[in-house]
């Protein structure tokens, strides 16, 4: 855990305005593209659920690379959470609200067996939309949410609150950053 917190503190980039002014991005795609950081941050992640599930679930994008590390370095398989429009079968699909607008995420409808024990992954936990949105899809697919994984949280912006109930662990919670 104290090599990812390193790795993040070290690697990350903080963006200013982008994408829209006003906003500090945190880019976590150093940490991602450095080998140290990369399985530091993967390896975290495992240890922090270790035993508690059979599957992976990582939300299109950036927590794709989280899943296929982690169901990979555990030994389970990886589902995908996916924006609207992308999967071929049947799905069950949940909107969330973006800053302004709507977005939609989808899972198939049959990728996982009832009951599976799933752990989903995304990089960033902001306003708790999108992982609210994950967890409603494998709740709806009949699995388990053993709980949210991320490696960074964007604190006080109401995320780990609109996810009450759930298993929410972040190797690093951050504050928003000052202008
Ligand atoms: C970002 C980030 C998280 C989400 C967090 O994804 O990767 O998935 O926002 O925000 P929230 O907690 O307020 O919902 P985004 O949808 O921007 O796109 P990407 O992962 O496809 O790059
Ligand atoms: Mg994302």
């Amino acid at each position: 855990m104290d090599r990812a917190v390193t790795a993040i503190d070290r690697l990350t980039v903080v963006v200013p305005d982008f994408p829209s002014a006003g906003i500090m991005f945190r880019d976590l795609t150093p940490v991602f593209a450095d080998a140290s950081g990369f399985r530091a941050v993967v390896d975290a992640i495992a240890a922090s659920f270790a035993g508690t599930f059979d599957a992976v679930a990582g939300v299109e994008a950036r927590g794709f690379l989280l899943a296929a590390a982690v169901g990979y370095a555990t030994g389970t398989g990886v589902v995908t959470i996916r924006k609207a429009g992308k999967l071929p079968r049947a799905v069950h699909r949940e909107s969330y609200d973006l800053e302004y607008g709507q977005a939609a995420l989808e899972i198939h409808q049959s990728d996982l067996p009832a009951g599976s024990r799933v752990l989903v992954l995304d990089d960033v936990l902001a306003t708790g939309g999108t992982l609210v949105a994950a967890c409603a899809l494998l709740d709806k697919a009949g699995a388990t949410v053993v709980g949210c994984g991320v490696v960074l949280e964007l604190g006080g912006l109401g995320g780990r609150e609109k996810l009450a109930g759930r298993t929410v662990h972040a190797l690093e919670i951050v504050a928003p950053a000052p202008r």
